[in-house]
């Protein structure tokens, strides 16, 4: 990729937005910081504010994520501007036209609710911003098949797949990464990675808070569209995939296509979903409202590698801890010589977040002799990798990719809409609402999905 191909402009719609807020301006920051981002950011949005309205909001961002320090936000300052839209005026676009100045490959990148996409880029087609530019869209992607194909086909009246971004930001996270590293750097995990050896695969992600304020997103999205959809499934896909066959970016978001096509659709036989007491008093929230806090699902992927083996995947808000965990349970061993009856002893263990461990859990012998003579075991771990970091951003990777033009870490079309397949019969109101208390693991009904008795909430939230 040369130089010549780097975005030279970033065009920020929904600069005034909770995602700005929270997540892009600090990672704009870290750019910054690195001497990663020096081109002119143009900040957008519907209110009519000056620049210094929105300088200081990015300042107020820095000083919440704990990421403030003058030198970095005075740079970032200067290379800030701001465009006030209307999303129906084209004269407005021609004024975002004009703050772009010489840029000859902007990236658009459209923080913004979904159905604001298609007028967001007739505007930007109308004034002659597309050619040559790249976009980056937010998940989700649509709000089902019929939906995602639809946003695909508004984005390549305009825009070809090679300048078509679309972020998860899960794929930016580092712990992600490393899952997919750990898988195919290392020659030992694969002769076990398959049903001859693996009894269940796990994938949870809790989260202690509610919507927090969500409360008009999260009626339109609830758990299975908001996360599990996508993050999940993509975490999913990196752990049940095959080893790519080449090294470019494309033979990766293959084989993660491919499995995703394998995942059969949810069984509503299989699916939990929970409330948890308390959403329907959020603001922006229905009161009879029956949209999920908390789901519980069980798949299937039908592959020689994975027949049989159950892929146990929730999410909730309102849970007793924050974390995102995968838990790859191991058969037991062929016969109970030490009388221990354990069920599933052996483990990889992967924490996505907030902090990042890879351990392999497995029994060892308790020194000095017991009573009755017999070999009494007890639990150990074995930590390849331990980091209590919180979480380096993601999006500074991702905007970086993106700019550069680098698709490895996006999510590809043919995967999103496999991962709508997998979900949407049990998309709404198809299966019944449970609830739950706040501070909980989800409604009773949850532990019905767990056949094995392999998950209890111990080892579920983790040693
Ligand atoms: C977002 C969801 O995509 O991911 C949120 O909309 C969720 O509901 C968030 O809280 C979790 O991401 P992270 O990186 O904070 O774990």
């Amino acid at each position: 990729m040369s130089a010549r191909d780097r975005s030279d402009a970033l065009v920020l719609f929904g600069a005034t937005g909770d995602l700005a807020y929270k997540k892009v301006f600090p990672a704009l920051a870290a750019m910054v910081r690195r001497g990663a981002l020096d081109v002119p950011i143009i900040g957008v949005a519907r209110e009519r504010r000056s620049v210094d309205t929105l300088r200081d909001r990015v300042r107020d961002s820095l000083e919440h994520a704990g990421a403030f320090d003058r030198p970095t936000f005075e740079r970032l300052a200067r290379q800030l501007r701001y465009v006030a839209i209307d999303y129906k005026d084209p004269r407005t676009f021609e004024e975002l036209k004009r703050s772009t100045g010489e840029a000859r490959r902007p990236l658009h990148y459209l923080a913004i609710p979904p159905n604001a996409f298609a007028t967001t880029i007739a505007g930007l087609r109308g004034a002659g911003c597309t050619t040559d530019a790249r976009v980056a869209i937010e998940k989700p992607f649509g709000r089902d098949l019929a939906s995602a194909t639809e946003l695909d086909r508004i984005l390549h009246a305009t825009f070809p797949e090679r300048a078509i971004f679309r972020i998860d930001h899960y794929l930016g996270k580092e712990p992600v990464q490393n899952l997919l590293y750990f898988r195919f750097a290392n020659s030992f995990l694969e002769p076990l990675w398959n049903r001859d050896l693996v009894n269940s695969v796990q994938i949870t992600m809790a989260e202690e808070f509610g919507i927090e304020g969500r409360g008009n997103f999260y009626e339109q999205a609830g758990a299975i569209r908001d996360v599990l959809q996508n993050h999940l499934l993509q975490v999913m896909a990196i752990l049940a995939m095959d080893g790519p066959v080449g090294t470019d970016p494309e033979s990766i978001r293959d084989e993660k296509a491919r499995v995703l096509k394998a995942i059969e659709p949810i069984d509503p036989m299989h699916v939990v979903r929970g409330q948890y007491r308390g959403y329907r008093d959020e603001p922006g929230v229905a009161p009879g409202s029956t949209v999920e806090t908390f789901a519980s699902v069980a798949l299937r992927v039908d592959t020689w590698r994975w027949a049989g083996v159950p892929f146990y995947v929730r999410t909730g808000k309102c849970m007793p801890q924050t974390m995102t965990e995968v838990m790859v349970r191991l058969k037991r061993p062929p016969r109970d010589i030490f009388g221990e009856h354990i069920p599933c002893p052996d483990y990889f263990r992967f924490r996505l977040g907030p902090e990042l461990v890879i351990a392999l859990g497995m029994r060892i012998k308790k020194l000095g002799i017991t009573s009755g003579d017999t070999m009494v075991g007890q639990p150990t771990e074995l930590r390849a990798m331990e980091d209590p970091r919180t979480e380096a951003l993601p999006y500074e990777r991702l905007l970086g990719d993106a700019m550069r033009g680098d698709p490895s870490l996006f999510a590809r079309q043919d995967a999103i809409e496999a991962q709508w397949r997998v979900v949407e019969g049990v998309l709404g109101d198809v299966t019944p609402l449970h609830f739950y208390d706040p501070g909980t693991w989800g409604p009773a009904q949850a532990e019905r999905l767990q056949p094995l008795g392999c998950m209890d909430p111990t080892t579920i939230a983790g040693p």
